[in-house]
């Protein structure tokens, strides 16, 4: 034993001897129990655990204690603490320091003894959700026509159950995807006004599918600074050069592709309804610029389909700019009602990805029934511009009554807009209000959204009454002096 082992060992041994009933230290032995022989449970242990922190200037935590310890697996642990202190200060890491780095920073919740975070919702959607045997006002979903229980396309999704059943347990390409996955592809396709889709089993699948496909090292990504992280955690899997423009702004999109003409390729990534803030892309100005710059244009509509346009082809039916992206995007989470996600664009681009894309071709596809339910939303979609209509009158109502009481609210055009925050705390605080008064609401903070930016998210679906809306102004209007925007 080096001198610094029996340093270890002797401080430790001395130590316990202080602390336990043993208190000739020469008679305390590397295998001696802590408990049993030294009669330290768990109380005085974290007393022992503190002290040996402050003689050894190391974390351990609470968790690497236990009263069934022997004397030598604590100066062991001490050993591999010390060790791992000095590779951290040469920039390493132990698998110990790394299981302990992984905690979330839950103090904010705990501070107002609230989280909006990873409720268990005891219905389904429809007009009053239930938590805790509580109804409440659903200003939260992203259903905004209301389909996810929509009876007949949920009639739609049994009749594919029965008939497929419920997963071809295994990946397009090796397995083969039922007819009705095909049918589907070719119709989101066709609403849309592109040659072929290829369905994933979520949008955020389909986003990062794209770009490392597309993008080398040679190339540079634009994109906008407002963008979903799907389609930032796309990009990163590339070795492009990824920029950022300002939110819609068209004028310094043009500077960066200017200012980036060395590249083999330029991509400009935008999405269609910004699903924060509720605004919607400036298309017609940023498909003019990537002609000029022949740039290839990315678009992401996860919130735009289902909205905009009168038949809720989304923003390329607002803009008629069907042949003026060059790859669209969207999730089958939002106005469609269901899961899963989508690519669509030119035939052969499709046809390249489910032969190159792993996101696609190595993952088990969208269940058939979902399929089949997502036909069936598509031309429910298409029919009820009558909803679009409610869901646009219920947002004007609302924003226009929290804009008078004094809310800082986003400049939404939209169904979904957000009230502002001057903090994640008093976000939060808010939204606990909220949810006391059986109003369920979205809170995004940090990392979610910028560090000045916390908000709560409303997005007035089409489950929503008049009656609902009534009620929601007059719960904010008791809050108003609760409000720090
Ligand atoms: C703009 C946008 N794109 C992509 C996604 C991911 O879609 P999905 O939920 O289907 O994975 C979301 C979901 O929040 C989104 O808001």
């Amino acid at each position: 034993m080096d001198t610094f082992q029996e340093n270890i060992e002797n401080t430790v041994k001395n130590l316990l001897a202080k602390v336990g009933e043993e208190k000739d230290a020469s008679k305390i032995k590397r295998d001696t129990k802590i408990k049993d022989g030294l009669g330290i449970d768990s109380l005085d242990g974290i007393e022992l655990i503190s002290a040996l922190e402050d003689i050894f200037q190391i974390d351990i935590p609470d968790s690497n204690f236990d009263s069934s310890l022997k004397v030598g697996d604590i100066i062991d642990l001490i050993q591999a603490r010390l060790n791992a202190a000095a590779e951290r200060s040469q920039g390493k890491i132990d698998k110990a320091g790394l299981i302990d780095s992984l905690r979330v920073d839950k103090s904010p919740l705990e501070k107002i003894s609230f989280t909006p975070y990873y409720r268990n919702i005891e219905s389904g959607l429809a007009s009053k959700i239930k938590i805790g045997n509580k109804e409440f006002i659903c200003l939260g979903t992203n259903d905004y026509l209301a389909i996810a229980n929509n009876r007949k396309i949920k009639a739609a999704a049994i009749k594919a159950i029965k008939k497929y059943g419920l997963s071809m347990c295994g990946t397009p390409i090796v397995i083969g995807q039922t007819d009705i996955n095909r049918a589907f592809e070719l119709k989101i396709a066709d609403f849309l006004k592109q040659d072929d889709a290829i369905a994933f089993p979520s949008g955020f699948q389909a986003n990062t599918g794209i770009f490392q496909l597309l993008a080398n090292k040679d190339d540079v990504i634009i994109a906008d600074k407002n963008i979903h992280s799907s389609l930032i955690n796309g990009c990163l899997l590339t070795k492009a050069k990824l920029r950022f423009f300002k939110h819609n702004d068209a004028e310094d999109l043009k500077l960066a592709l200017k200012g980036s003409s060395k590249y083999r390729m330029r991509f400009v990534v935008i999405e269609g309804l910004y699903s924060t803030d509720g605004d919607i892309a400036p298309l017609d100005k940023i498909s003019s610029l990537a002609k000029e710059f022949d740039s290839f244009l990315i678009v992401d509509d996860a919130h735009g389909i289902g909205v905009l346009g009168k038949e809720g082809r989304g923003i390329l039916e607002k803009f008629n700019a069907y042949n003026k992206v060059d790859l669209i995007t969207g999730s089958l989470g939002k106005a469609i009602g269901l899961s899963g996600g989508f690519i669509s664009g030119k035939e052969n681009i499709i046809d390249y990805f489910k032969y190159n894309c792993p996101m696609y071709f190595y993952s088990t596809a969208l269940p058939a029934h979902i399929a089949a339910a997502a036909i069936a939303a598509i031309d429910f979609v298409q029919k009820h511009n009558d909803l679009r209509i409610k869901i646009f009158k219920y947002k004007d109502k609302l924003f226009g009554a929290l804009k008078n009481m004094g809310y800082h609210l986003s400049a939404s055009e939209t169904p979904l807009f957000s009230i502002l925050f001057g903090n994640s705390q008093q976000t939060l605080e808010f939204s606990k209000l909220l949810f006391e008064k059986q109003i369920y609401t979205v809170a995004f903070i940090p990392p979610s959204v910028p560090e000045d930016s916390p908000r709560i998210r409303i997005l007035t679906s089409a489950y929503l009454s008049d009656k609902d809306i009534d009620k929601a102004i007059s719960v904010f209007e008791s809050l108003k002096k609760d409000y720090a925007g």
